[in-house]
């Protein structure tokens, strides 16, 4: 089968090293390093039925959440190839309680990136081979090189990301970032064990067809997405109503499907959990960048996610994300409520 090009992440990576200026190449031994730890995942994804990893790993997180035990080796597995790289001081997981001090050499002293994951996103779809994925956020730390990482340098607001992106365990595994400069997305060859540029400078359409929500929480939704959810059930010829629902319930999955085919994701506050569900520094913030770096738009309902100012590590916060026209519409049914 053709490739569409025979350009890797690799040498896609060491390419674009050249656009940051004063550049040392940490970034992208960074950025190589969760494209390593990527593989590692996918591997024991695709074969999770047969090596035992399937089921609850008997735990909680600092949430309250059930752990999967794909979630604690995923975990395990950036972590791991984070801090034995050296690429990073400090990491911050959906699955730690606390963010992790990197401290090794000398080298990793003078690290000046923090990183943010959910290391795998839709736990809840692992056991029914349905899409999982993993997310990423990275900032420069802001207390001074070769200190030990602070609080504070993982809680910077979404619009200080240098770089973010995804995995999505699919039907194809893909890696789709961004560093401030278009979103770009690599398709693995599980052949070659290579991810290669298949999509390039990815633009989210304006107006999709698809809203994506977890309908069966209606009953807690605030007024507005209520309206907004019936307005998008309407039938009107010029804006191609009635839109069709669409939802995975991975976060990954849902975004991915309607940063390319035009979309709007929401998971509001409910009335069982009136911050929301999805975590703001490892979930929203990042999908948030690649959204606005593809054209498309993230609020919390009022604010632009990438301007909140976060104050707790797993802080959570309402969220609509995707198509530009899409998030507008929806955003002006929540203005009117408030
Ligand atoms: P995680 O598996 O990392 O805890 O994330 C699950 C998130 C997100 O991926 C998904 O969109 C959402 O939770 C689904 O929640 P509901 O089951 O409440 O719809
Ligand atoms: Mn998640
Ligand atoms: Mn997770």
């Amino acid at each position: 089968m053709k490739k569409e090009t025979t350009q890797t992440l690799g040498e896609f990576i060491i390419d674009k090293q050249e656009d940051f200026q004063y550049s040392s190449g940490e970034l992208s031994r960074l950025i190589s390093s969760i494209k390593l730890a990527a593989k590692v995942v996918n591997r024991v994804v695709n074969q999770a039925g047969l090596v035992g990893i399937n089921g609850s790993a008997g735990g909680e997180n600092i949430q309250g959440e059930e752990q999967q035990k794909l979630d604690v080796f995923a975990d395990q597995a950036f972590i791991k190839t984070l801090s034995s790289r050296e690429v990073v001081c400090g990491i911050a997981s959906e699955e730690q309680d606390e963010f992790v001090t990197i401290v090794g050499s000398e080298d990793s002293k003078s690290s000046k990136y923090v990183v943010l994951i959910d290391p795998l996103d839709g736990s809840s779809n692992i056991d029914v081979n349905v899409t999982v994925g993993t997310i990423f956020s990275i900032y420069r730390r802001i207390t001074p090189i070769g200190t030990p990482v602070e609080l504070k340098d993982f809680l910077q607001p979404g619009n200080k990301q240098v770089a973010a992106g995804y995995v999505v365990y699919g039907s194809s595994t893909m890696l789709v970032y961004t560093t401030g400069n278009g979103v770009n997305g690599f398709t693995l060859d599980p052949s070659v064990g290579t991810f290669y540029l298949s999509h390039s400078n990815i633009i989210i359409p304006q107006e999709g067809k698809i809203y994506s929500i977890n309908e069966g929480n209606y009953i807690k939704f605030p007024k507005g997405v209520k309206e907004y959810i019936k307005y998008c059930q309407e039938e009107d010829q010029n804006s191609n109503r009635p839109y069709t629902s669409r939802y995975i319930g991975s976060l990954v999955a849902d975004f991915h499907r309607n940063m390319l085919k035009g979309g709007v994701y929401i998971y509001p506050t409910t009335s069982s959990s009136p911050n929301g569900k999805l975590r703001l520094l490892y979930e929203c913030n990042p999908m948030a960048m690649l959204a606005v770096q593809a054209g498309g738009m993230a609020t919390d309902g009022i604010n632009d996610i990438l301007d909140i100012q976060p104050t707790a590590l797993h802080q959570r916060t309402s969220f609509f994300c995707g198509s530009s026209k899409m998030v507008e519409k929806a955003k002006s049914f929540m203005v009117k409520e408030s």
